[in-house]
């Protein structure tokens, strides 16, 4: 799939206030860090499209994104931010929850993972209440250009066991690196097929 075009559409920290119509969106969610904004910007082939920063706690807001005038992106804040303070971080937990519990537009959650790292409480907790939500997720390994492939291999094995002992199954597992932008085709025929089977 090409995308043909990559507009800013709104920001917000309301659920209600999010673009109206029925478009299916995709979202981007994780750490604080881990690389969100930059990977809509490697998929969008655009420098800036996303506001990224290497201090984590960027995006602070809700940011659609319209592709193709068909679908929307969506960058959202990232969790886990320990600077950010107890009444800050659960500020942006709640507009992250809300989102992701009453947008109805919502159809795959892209949940972020630094493929560096073993697994991290955070996210394994944060997987399992999408799981009992019942929210469509899969999983990025993002920044794999900062290790081996053989190293690559041997954390994703890792996670996997270690999402056994709780998964039956296992998401969908895609790899990124925005850096060497790589992963953007798997991700956008991941997008494009979803999208195909929501117009037929
Ligand atoms: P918040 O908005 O703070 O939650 O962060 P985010 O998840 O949106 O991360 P962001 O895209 O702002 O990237 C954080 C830092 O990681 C930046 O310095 C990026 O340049 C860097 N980064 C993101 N993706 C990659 C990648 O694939 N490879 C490498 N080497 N660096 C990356
Ligand atoms: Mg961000």
């Amino acid at each position: 799939m090409e995308v043909i075009s990559a507009t800013f559409v709104v920001s917000n920290t309301e659920v209600g206030k999010c673009p109206k119509g029925y478009l299916p969106e995709y979202a981007f969610i994780g750490r604080s860090n881990v690389g969100k904004s930059s990977l809509i910007n490697m998929l969008t082939n655009q420098k800036q499209l996303a506001m990224t920063s290497q201090k984590p706690g960027k995006t602070q807001l809700i940011n659609h994104f319209l592709i193709n005038n068909e679908w929307y992106l969506v960058d959202l804040p990232g969790y886990g931010y320990a600077q950010r303070g107890k009444t800050g971080r659960s500020t942006m937990q709640k507009i992250i929850e809300d989102y992701i519990a009453k947008r109805s537009q919502l159809t795959c959650l892209f949940v972020l993972i630094d493929c560096r790292h073993e697994p991290q409480k955070i996210d394994l907790a944060f997987m399992e209440w999408l799981g009992e939500s019942g929210v469509p997720f899969v999983i990025i390994f993002t920044k794999t250009d900062k290790i081996s492939k053989g190293k690559l291999a041997s954390n994703v094995e890792f996670y996997q066991n270690k999402m056994y002992e709780t998964w039956e199954e296992l998401p969908v597992m895609l790899f990124s690196s925005a850096e060497k932008k790589e992963g953007r085709e798997e991700i956008l025929i991941f997008i494009d097929s979803i999208n195909k089977n929501i117009n037929h």
